[in-house]
This record gives structure tokens, C-alpha cells and sequence, in this order.
């Protein structure tokens, strides 16, 4: 009983620990160090996530349109050659979402 005890405890912490909300989108904007250009909030290089979320609201086609930007590359705006991911495509989908849904 005390050992069923300890390790239902040691699985909570282990839940516990890891980060609240990341999920692979998440995951992967900081594997491909989207943040060199972009932050959820700020203009740097490129536009922060939460304008690029407000200039496509309520566009139905948005989330096409920047997982096909994002898993080919090059042209995107005024970027000439912007970054491509190299990831899943289940993957670069969860990453558009974490764009389109920054705020
Ligand atoms: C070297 C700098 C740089 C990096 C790294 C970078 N971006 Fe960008 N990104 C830009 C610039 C500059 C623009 C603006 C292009 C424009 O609209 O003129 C942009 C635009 C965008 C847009 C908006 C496209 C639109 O249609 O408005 C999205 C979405 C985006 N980037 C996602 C990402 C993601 C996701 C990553 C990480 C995988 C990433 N970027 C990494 C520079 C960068």
C-alpha cells in the first residue's frame, strides 16, 4: 500500500515538472528558433505572432497558406527567404496554431 502510494506520488511530480501548456508546436518554434525573429508580442525582425494572428482572423484559408509557407520556404511577405521547418507535417500544423493563436 505504501509503495502503491510512492509511486502514484513520483508519477504526479513527473507530471508536474514538465511545462505547463508546450505542446509540438511549441516545441518545435523553439527547435527551429522562430525567436531569433519573432516573439508572441513584439515586433523584431519579422512580425510578432499576435499581429500576424489579428491581420488573418477569420480567414479560413490562413492556416493552409503558413503551413505550406512554412514547409516550403522561401517567399513569405517581404522576406525573401524565409525559414523553412523541417518537421511533420502534423507537427508544422501545431506551429501555425501557435501563431494563429497568440494574442
Ligand atoms: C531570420 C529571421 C526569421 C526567422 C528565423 C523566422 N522568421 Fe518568420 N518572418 C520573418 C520576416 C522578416 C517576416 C515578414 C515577412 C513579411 O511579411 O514581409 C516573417 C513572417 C512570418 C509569418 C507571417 C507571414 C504572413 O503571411 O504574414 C509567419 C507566420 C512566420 N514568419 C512564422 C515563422 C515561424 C513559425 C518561424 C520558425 C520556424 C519563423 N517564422 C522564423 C523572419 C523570420
Amino acid at each position: 500500500m505504501k509503495l502503491t502510494l510512492a509511486i502514484a506520488a513520483a508519477f504526479a511530480t513527473v507530471a508536474l515538472a514538465g511545462p505547463a501548456v508546450a505542446g509540438p508546436g511549441e516545441d518545435l518554434a523553439v527547435k527551429e528558433k522562430c525567436s531569433k525573429c519573432h516573439t508572441e508580442k513584439t515586433t523584431k525582425k519579422g512580425p510578432a505572432w499576435a499581429s500576424v494572428a489579428e491581420k488573418y482572423k477569420g480567414n479560413a484559408d490562413a492556416p493552409e497558406k503558413l503551413f505550406q509557407a512554412l514547409k516550403k520556404g522561401g517567399k513569405m511577405g517581404d522576406e525573401e527567404d524565409h525559414k523553412k521547418v523541417t518537421a511533420s507535417d502534423a507537427d508544422i500544423k501545431a506551429l501555425v496554431q501557435v501563431v494563429l493563436s497568440s494574442k
